[in-house]
């Protein structure tokens, strides 16, 4: 049994047969709040400790009544701020002229941040996601801050998290582990994490009497690395599953707005299926969304998405850290935004879905080419990631493998460095930064490599 919550609402859930999920995935209902997770016993002992900043409450109380004289906050003074105008010069010609140049300049003096850009955030998620439970958005410096607030109000040594099989690295490697955290991988297919080896590594945990883990970390959009796609159906059945044995979903869904299921010609633009939060009944969902791959990572800002008792620690935590995002981004995205209104948005989404889609067509051609005797794959639907399996192989040396894309001037991510098991015979290809002569160079040079590597192999085994 998890010490954190076991939710007694699966069984009255009733989800166990297939048409209960395919119902859930159409229309969810939320549950009762007597159904949902006891957030008090997720909390790591920091994030139930963590309270506001003694000063920083003072300032933010008293700094909007009307009349008052503040000698409290240390704001620098506006008129010392050295800008006074923001002119953004678009790509396409346009001006943009930012308002409020001296607010964007001074501290952050609500936890809002920049209440407008957290407003379209709420807005755009609501559109997009539909989620059915209670939900509060906080806005933070990208989908790895997000990583970090969450890790810091949630995790403590002795804890446990499921991840992908393959997983992006950060939450791994750059808190989990070093706090302790035991990480439990689990199998993944072509749409992502299997709830049957989820089921599975839960099942066989719990029957040992071994701590379960608090959530699960995934990407449900353009897996980072597999560049899997998670269908309404799949989210519905790992829902099932996290909600049987009482974990929360952390989904990180960077990719989503890069989805091309039907290639350049045909792009969705923000006409999307929406991602687990669309399937929570009972708030178990902490959703993170990034700008980084729809607008630009130079600005640092995504936003978490999660029932309020959750995000009120998020918030307080950036509070406390780094005081919440950068104003100056946040206005330069808020102009972008407020500009573009909804079918600005939509008609960026499809720019840029268009431009990796032709891309990925153009890595899947080049692997067509160069990689067909050594490798196989399935053609890029979202995302900036082809996933290689390496034919003939159960394992890899990727120490040679790097090796050898060095001798051959090419570099890509073998398996291990995105696993925390042994050497498998995977490789992630990135396509979004060339264009399409130097995306076929560089699979060029990588079958180069992947033939010289195994070939060293199979003399090894000799
Ligand atoms: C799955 C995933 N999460 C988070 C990030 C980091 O995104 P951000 O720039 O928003 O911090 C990335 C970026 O590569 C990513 O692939």
């Amino acid at each position: 049994m998890p010490p954190h919550d076991y939710t007694p609402a699966v069984e009255e859930l009733s989800l166990e047969d297939s048409s209960n999920v395919a119902n859930l995935s159409k229309a969810p209902a939320p549950l009762p709040a007597s159904c949902r997770p006891r957030y008090e016993s997720y909390f790591s002992e920091r994030g139930r400790h963590i309270r506001p900043g003694g000063i920083r409450s003072l300032v933010t109380e008293f700094i909007h009544i009307k009349g008052m004289c503040s000698l409290a906050g240390g704001l620098p003074p506006a008129d010392l701020f050295p800008i006074s105008k923001m002119t953004l010069e678009l790509v396409n010609g346009d001006t943009l002229e930012v308002d409020n140049v001296q607010m964007a300049q001074q501290y952050n003096l609500t936890m809002d941040g920049c209440p407008e850009l957290r407003a379209w955030a709420t807005a755009l998620t609501r559109r997009q996601q539909r989620p059915a439970c209670e939900t509060e958005t906080v806005l933070t410096s990208g989908s790895n801050s997000a990583l970090d607030l969450l890790a810091f109000i949630l995790l403590e040594r002795g804890d446990c998290i499921a991840v992908d099989e393959f997983h992006f690295p950060v939450l791994v490697e750059g808190h989990a582990l070093p706090e302790g955290v035991e990480v439990v991988s689990v199998g993944m297919d072509g749409q992502g994490v299997d709830p049957a080896s989820l089921e599975a590594v839960l099942a066989d945990r719990a029957r040992r009497g071994l701590a379960l883990p608090k959530m699960l970390y995934t990407i449900p959009v353009a897996q980072n690395p597999t560049g899997a796609v998670a269908s309404a159906e799949r989210l519905a059945e790992v829902y099932r599953v996290c909600a049987k044995y009482g974990l929360l979903i952390l989904e990180d869904d960077p990719y989503y707005f890069l989805q091309y299921p039907s290639g350049a010609e045909a792009v969705p633009g923000t006409d999307l299926p929406p991602g687990y939060l669309s399937v929570d009944r009972d708030g178990r969902v902490i959703r993170i969304d990034s700008l980084s791959k729809i607008l630009a990572p130079g600005l640092r800002l995504g936003w978490v998405t999660c029932a309020p008792a959750i995000a009120r620690k998020v918030a307080l935590t950036a509070a406390n850290t780094s005081t919440g995002v950068s104003g100056i981004s946040a206005a330069v995205a808020r102009t972008l935004v407020r500009n573009w209104g909804e079918d600005g948005f939509d008609a960026h989404a499809r720019g840029t879905q268009a431009h990796y889609a032709a891309k990925a067509a153009a890595c899947d051609a080049a692997a067509r080419r160069h990689l067909a005797d050594v490798a196989t794959w399935d053609a890029p639907k979202a995302g900036m990631f082809m996933w290689l399996r390496l034919s003939g192989m159960d394992t890899l040396d990727s120490a040679a493998l790097v090796e050898a894309m060095r001798e051959e001037q090419v570099i890509a991510v073998p398996a291990s460095a995105v696993s925390i098991k042994e050497d498998r015979p995977f490789l992630r290809v990135s396509f979004s930064y060339g264009n399409s002569e130097q995306i076929d160079e560089g699979v060029r040079r990588l079958g180069a490599a992947i033939r010289r590597c195994m070939a060293a192999q199979k003399v090894q085994a000799q």
